[in-house]
């Protein structure tokens, strides 16, 4: 492994139901994931978020766990039912005690908290009262939530994540519905990718007009996978450029160039919601750096049948929107997930973002690799996970030597965690779990990782 810059950052990244726990106490609402993993059948094996890893309670616990990995940064996000019980109006004291007690814990184990205000754990009482994301009073009840969230933890918080995934809250939760809410539509999916970039953009003004004197940085977090083109046809090319800009420039372009792709626009007609010139403008330069949660890749061809739906489960988006169909190749390594394990496809998307969005700094917010690791002789031997950190590390290397400003990386997961729909039996952490005591061990990934942060002297 080459060196990385020496201001590179090393972390590893969380989200609140999947590892708290504590999911009805000290005064916390419930969530549309507390909602969702409560109806038979929607999470495998009937999982649920209730206690998952605990961290609520072991949160001191788990810092420690950082420290000796050696990780420098830590993501995670806040629970909005758990500093805001209904959504709006009073704040829990106890929730902000929680975030505050773990923020000054981690600052004193010299770890930097980047924290993400919402990771799809929306109140359930927005869902009921306003529709959650399709209502059209959300962007200003997320903008008031993060005030509070700026408040009281700005002070010592410089790193701020508005969303996480918008793509995923708008296509699985009010497309596909296999998330929370659950809702399935061909409409609903652009409205609230719209209003989450509302929602997103008042944040993010809030921030820069009240607290701009506390000198952080506020961004989003996108998720997007690598598209390649089947083959060389101009056909199959336009498809793969035409999927990444339904993936990823749907919420990248409306904060770098003030709008949706021309191309969505052309295909969506008024099932995507047009920008008045004022929220252009608020939605313009509302990043000040690029997040990215990146995990596979797939081929693309220009569909043949535009009613044909693609076959491959997985990240498609609404495939028959984009006129597509997306394949895998077999001899492609797959993760538990049946994710492909393609480390080149992650440069690819850099380079794309490098390029298209004029070279802007970009953290890798998520990477990583579930696997339904086994314990033998009270080991998990975790040469798959660690294979796919080199492969992904060293094409981000590759990057960066290319021009690509890649500043920082985070392993997803720091541990084993609720994985939404995919329940708990899917590992995702570099810290292994039982679940039936709560015993966290490091493994072989973790160790790795921290040698990789050693020998790169940080
Ligand atoms: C991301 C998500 C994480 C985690 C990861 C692996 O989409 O932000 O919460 O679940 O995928 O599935």
């Amino acid at each position: 492994m080459k060196q990385f810059p020496n201001d590179f950052i090393w972390g590893a990244s969380t989200s609140a139901y999947q590892i708290e726990g504590a999911y009805d106490i000290d005064g916390k609402g419930p969530s549309i994931w507390d909602a969702f993993s409560s109806i038979p059948g929607k999470i495998k094996n009937g999982d649920t978020g209730q206690v998952s890893g605990d961290h609520y309670h072991r949160f001191k616990e788990d810092v420690a766990l950082m420290k000796q990995i050696g990780i420098k940064a830590y993501r995670f996000s806040i629970s909005w039912p758990r500093v805001m019980p209904a959504g709006k109006g009073k704040a829990n004291t106890r929730g902000i005690q929680f975030y505050s007690a773990l923020i000054d814990e981690l600052l004193e184990a010299g770890i930097t908290p980047w924290v993400t205000l919402f990771h799809w754990d929306l109140p359930l009482a927005l869902q009921l009262e306003n529709d959650g994301w399709i209502g059209p009073e959300i962007p200003d009840y997320f903008a008031a939530y993060a005030d509070v969230c700026f408040e009281h933890f700005g002070d010592r918080v410089k790193n701020w994540i508005t969303l996480n995934e918008p793509w995923v809250m708008a296509i699985l939760g009010y497309g596909l519905g296999n998330f929370a809410p659950g809702r399935v539509s061909n409409a609903e999916p652009y409205r609230a990718g719209h209003n989450q970039l509302l929602a997103h953009a008042k944040a993010v003004d809030v921030y820069r007009k009240k607290y701009g004197h506390q000198g952080g940085q506020i961004g989003m977090a996108n998720n997007c996978d690598w598209r390649e083109p089947l083959t060389d046809s101009q056909k199959d090319k336009d498809a793969a450029q035409r999927a990444l800009e339904f993936f990823l420039a749907w919420f990248a372009d409306p904060i770098y160039f003030g709008d949706y792709p021309a191309v969505m626009k052309q295909r969506l007609g008024a099932r995507l919601p047009a920008f008045t010139e004022a929220e252009k403008e608020l939605v313009k330069g509302s990043a000040d750096y690029f997040g990215l949660n990146h995990y596979t890749t797939m081929y693309v061809a220009g569909a043949t049948d535009p009613n044909r739906k693609s076959t491959v489960y997985g990240n498609g988006g609404l495939t028959e929107d984009q006129d597509i169909e997306l394949s895998m190749d077999k001899t492609w390594k797959r993760t538990t997930m049946n994710w492909a394990v393609v480390p080149w496809g992650c440069r690819k998307l850099l380079e794309w973002i490098d390029n298209r969005y004029g070279r802007p700094d970009i953290y890798l917010t998520e990477n990583g690799s579930a696997w339904n690791d086994s314990k033998v002789d009270g080991t998990v031997a975790d040469a798959n996970r660690i294979e796919y950190f080199q492969g992904y590390l060293g094409e981000c290397r590759k990057a960066i030597e290319k021009g690509v400003k890649l500043k920082g990386y985070f392993a997803w997961s720091l541990m084993d965690n609720f994985e939404w729909a995919h329940g708990y039996s899917q590992r995702f952490g570099m810290i292994h779990m039982d679940y039936q005591s709560l015993e966290r061990t490091m493994k072989d990934s973790a160790n790795w990782y921290a040698g990789v942060i050693r020998d790169n002297g940080v």
